[in-house]
């Protein structure tokens, strides 16, 4: 079933959104039931996000993934979210040894998957690799704040620009990030007053997920705000349903009747007489 409200947002969109004040939404998915799910409901955002890796692979961080991963699962995505604009996170290492690599794996993901754009990490540090993709032709979104590529640099999964010099820096991360090129720019697990600032002093879109209401999209892993994930739940992560307990129950009612033999019915089956000859 495709949503019929829904069409499919484009690059420039994302800055007219920005600019008529008009609120949007994105999240994950990395397969093709999810994919089609997101697309009938009125999110306009899906990113095959590299957090496949912890949700997805069971890893505990997202280091491991490969840019071979995101397109095994980016495949599936673009086939079941046609109304839906999508991202191809590119992954730890498939970027940070030179401009040319960067390029490669951007153009692998485009290529492979056909998203929308990429996604990569990184402030300042990344500026020049970032123009070097949006010049070879490839839409790129950039990621800063709490990057989970690099987290164990800065001792894990913690909010980032709680102080006068790192706001600053963070700030001064998303103009260099601005002026390389990138269309739009996640802002993780910050404090809301320095997104709110950063909002002033950049012109393109934030995409908040964990960074307050004064951004232009909220984001979320789809496993975390439909509570699928057990692992643990940042701060930041609002249940807007209870799928990790339906799905319990839903398999739990399975079993009781398959051991009760009150499944299948009549109404589940194929009752259809067949008269089959005896051999003896
Ligand atoms: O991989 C991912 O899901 C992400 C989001 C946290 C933005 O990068």
């Amino acid at each position: 079933m495709s949503n019929t409200k829904k069409k499919k947002m484009t690059v420039p969109d994302f800055q007219k959104y920005k600019d008529e004040g008009r609120k949007f939404s994105f999240c994950t998915a990395y397969d093709y039931t999810t994919a089609s799910i997101v697309d009938e409901s009125d999110i306009e955002v899906i990113l095959v996000g590299d957090s496949l890796g912890m949700t997805m692979l069971g890893y505990n961080t997202t280091v491991p993934v490969t840019v071979d991963d995101i397109i095994h699962h980016a495949r599936p995505v673009v086939k079941g979210a046609p109304n839906t604009f999508i991202i191809g996170d590119m992954p730890f290492g498939s970027y940070n040894i030179s401009k040319e690599q960067a390029i490669e794996s951007a153009n692998r993901i485009m290529k492979e998957t056909l998203c929308d754009c990429v996604k990569l990490e990184g402030g300042v540090v990344m500026a020049d690799t970032i123009h070097a993709i949006v010049e070879a032709g490839i839409s790129v979104m950039g990621h800063i704040g709490m990057t989970p590529q690099t987290a164990t640099s800065f001792g894990g999964f913690k909010v980032q620009g709680g102080t006068p010099e790192s706001a600053r820096k963070l700030i001064e991360d998303a103009k260099a990030l601005e002026k390389a090129g990138v269309f739009a720019i996640v802002v993780e697990c910050v404090p809301s007053v320095v997104a709110r600032a950063m909002r002033e002093e950049i012109h393109i879109p934030i995409l908040g997920i964990g960074a307050g209401p004064y951004v232009d999209c909220q984001v979320l892993v789809t496993q975390d705000l439909l509570d699928m994930y057990g692992d643990f739940k940042p701060k930041f992560v609002k249940h807007f349903a209870h799928v990790r307990e339906e799905m319990i129950k839903g398999l739990n009612s399975f079993h009781e009747e398959t051991l009760n033999g009150l499944f299948p019915t009549p109404e589940y089956s194929f009752n259809k007489e067949v008269d089959i000859p005896r051999l003896y």
